[in-house]
């Protein structure tokens, strides 16, 4: 496949780029014409951001996985699609060329037909990092079913909440997931989130580690019966779908600065266009690469860029099921030697932990296959950049930092590899389509170089959001709303003396815990949740290996008992309300929480004294006891 659009030098981005904001309605239909369409659309875009309403290729209509497997088969049917490397270093890889992919892939969508899926079902998925995951999500999209992919660190009730807000009647999952040691009862979670639910209908269960489950008589199958019934029927086709442009292709939920996580939705032809453009662009994909991108698949990285990016450009994709420490902490540089790759996509947050393991990991691989790395999540340090690029890339590779966030779908602001210059920490330029500007707190837009203030994006690009599923009003609110028409990242971002973009961080009330995205509120209410917690104020400080470390100051009724018991405590009430991943990293007991006399938490503070930076905190005459601050300092941790 070759990539007529391809982006090939400074002065190519700047004429693209140009092109992408003067006439942003050709830009984009020269580059849909590319695509595999049922019916060619009517209208490029319509868009308003009050509402918000955003339309893009209305009335045409297409079908996912026809670009993303049946386009490549005749020239490419026999590329490799996906190569799986299992968590254990010595269990035999899995190869799936476009041919094999579309073969699974229909028959999953038949065994997923045989099952009662229709058009619009909500269809969760909680599964590991093995092929069945994208063969099920892509299944799901066969046949215009919404996925909603859960990562497999979320418990039970995390997993109850998102089956609620989506309405989802199907759920397909494991009986266990492998990652690293461990061996995560995928079925079982899966079981207490949906005890006393009688929406679900069916849950469909793939065998990965042979774990004992409960299977529910009528509602429960095994992924492989399931199969062997379609190959009774003699295996038949099943043709894609015609989904609109604008059909839901699937929901992600992410936390917010509310309690309650948001399913943010992406639709067909807006999210897959853009998935593509940016994929083929930022990495400069060339034909028979190796793309390996370390991300899971229950965010978004590993939706765009393992699933719908690379497989829409007829790449190879190397999905890993492991972690990047087990056996050792060599294992990434094991499968680039391995399998040749070309491209290496990461997160800041796991090359600060291999760093620490030193270089005798990495010394002896030979990773002279790398062309182009990559860096996502949060932003990168200098000191980590400079690891990853004399190290790894040994200092002939790119380093594309690339920004962007669940909700742009793709990504939004990178130096595109080896055709944009590339500066440390700096995520520096915009891709065409994007036109970022930064806004003071009064939303007043702030001009010129050499400048700081709040991300926005002023005009609407193919993966943009297009609400939060069943609560159009919130997404209003959380995107639309704070700055008049504009979209509001939530990230504070500096543009320098040159016009390069460099993220500084979140901020509302969202953390970024080794790449994750973690709401402050959500961390409360699940601590909130021991019966000895009266109140709690989280914060973020500043953690070597995860980026951001988690800060729970804690009002508790402490008559009796061992205090390092109830934090123990407390950390395993969020693991089971959220997952590990929300684990607070210090949790310190406090007599009461600094407040305005309005009642208000007076946040900057307590984020203050995590960081360990009492000198200035400003201005405490408004609070309503002041000398609680002095005793929180000397009892910080
Ligand atoms: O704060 C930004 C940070 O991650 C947030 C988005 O999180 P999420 O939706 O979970 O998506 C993560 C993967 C795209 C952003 O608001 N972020 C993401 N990439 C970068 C980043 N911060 C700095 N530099 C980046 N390259």
């Amino acid at each position: 496949m070759n990539y007529p659009f391809q982006i090939k030098s400074l002065e190519d981005y700047k004429k693209q780029y140009q092109k992408s904001v003067e006439f942003p309605e050709q830009f984009w239909a020269e580059i849909a014409e590319t695509f595999t369409w049922k019916k060619k659309w009517d209208k490029v875009l319509e868009w308003n951001f009050t509402q918000p309403s955003i339309k893009w290729f209305q009335g045409g209509t297409l079908n996912i996985t026809e670009n993303c497997i049946d386009r490549h088969l005749e020239t490419n049917g026999n590329t490799p699609a996906i190569i799986w490397e299992s968590n254990n270093p010595d269990e035999n890889n899995r190869v799936l060329t476009y041919k094999e992919l579309h073969f699974k892939v229909v028959q999953f969508a038949n065994v997923l037909k045989n099952n009662g899926v229709n058009k619009g079902d909500r269809v969760c998925l909680y599964m590991g990092m093995i092929p069945e995951l994208a063969i099920a999500a892509l299944a799901c999209a066969r046949i215009g079913a919404i996925h909603s992919i859960i990562f497999g660190g979320f418990s039970a009730q995390a997993i109850a909440d998102r089956l609620d807000d989506a309405k989802a009647e199907f759920i397909i999952t494991c009986d266990g997931a492998y990652r690293g040691v461990k061996d995560i009862p995928l079925k079982s979670v899966i079981d207490a989130a949906i005890s006393g639910n009688k929406t679900i209908k069916k849950v469909i269960v793939c065998t990965r580690t042979n774990t004992t489950v409960n299977m529910t008589i009528d509602r429960d199958v095994w992924w492989d019966d399931e199969i062997k019934k379609i190959e009774t029927l003699g295996n038949p086709d099943c043709p894609a779908v015609e989904m609109d442009a604008e059909d839901i292709l699937f929901i992600l939920y992410t936390s917010g600065s509310t309690g309650k996580p948001k399913g943010v939705v992406h639709t067909v032809a807006g999210y897959m266009i853009w998935a593509n453009y940016t994929f083929v662009n930022v990495f400069q994909y060339q034909q028979g690469q190796i793309h390996f991108c370390t991300a899971d698949i229950g965010w978004i990285t590993g939706h765009s860029y393992i699933m719908y990016g690379p497989l829409s450009a007829g790449a190879t994709s190397l999905m890993f099921e492991g972690v990047p420490t087990w056996p050792d902490a060599g294992r990434f540089w094991e499968i680039v030697e391995k399998y040749k790759v070309d491209i290496l996509y990461t997160a800041p947050t796991a090359i600060r932990s291999l760093m620490g393991f030193g270089l005798e990991y990495v010394n002896g691989k030979n990773l002279s296959s790398l062309k182009v790395l990559g860096s996502v999540g949060e932003p990168i340090n200098i000191e980590a950049w400079n690891w990853y690029n004399q190290n790894i890339g040994k200092g002939n590779c790119p380093i594309v930092d690339t920004w962007w966030q669940t909700e742009t779908g793709g990504i939004m602001i990178s130096n595109l590899a080896d055709v944009t210059p590339s500066k440390p920490s700096y995520a520096t330029l915009p891709l065409p389509g994007i036109q970022p500007c930064l806004v003071d707190e009064n939303g007043i837009e702030i001009e010129g170089n050499g400048v700081n203030g709040n991300l926005c994006i002023k005009f609407p690009w193919p993966g943009i959001i297009r609400t939060t599923y069943n609560d159009h009003e919130r997404c209003r609110l959380t995107y639309f709303s704070t700055y008049e028409n504009k979209y509001f990242t939530g990230d504070g971002c500096l543009r320098n003396e040159s016009g390069e973009y460099k993220i500084t961080g979140r901020v509302d009330d969202v953390l970024n815990v080794s790449g994750h995205r973690i709401g402050t509120a959500e961390v409360e209410n699940a601590i909130n949740m021991h019966e000895g917690v009266i109140e709690s104020a989280v914060v973020g400080y500043p953690h070597d290996i995860k980026g951001q470390g988690i800060y729970a100051y804690v009002i508790y009724n402490s008559s009796d008992g061992d205090l390092n018991l109830s934090k123990l405590d407390i950390i395993q009430t969020v693991s089971r309300m959220i997952g590990p991943i929300a684990k607070p990293d210090k949790i310190q007991f406090v007599p009461n929480l600094p407040k305005t006399r309005s009642g208000k938490i007076m946040r900057r503070i307590l984020r203050k004294i995590a960081e360990g930076d009492t000198s200035n905190l400003g201005d405490t005459s408004t609070l309503l006891d002041p000398s609680l601050v002095d005793i929180i300092i000397s009892e910080s941790i």
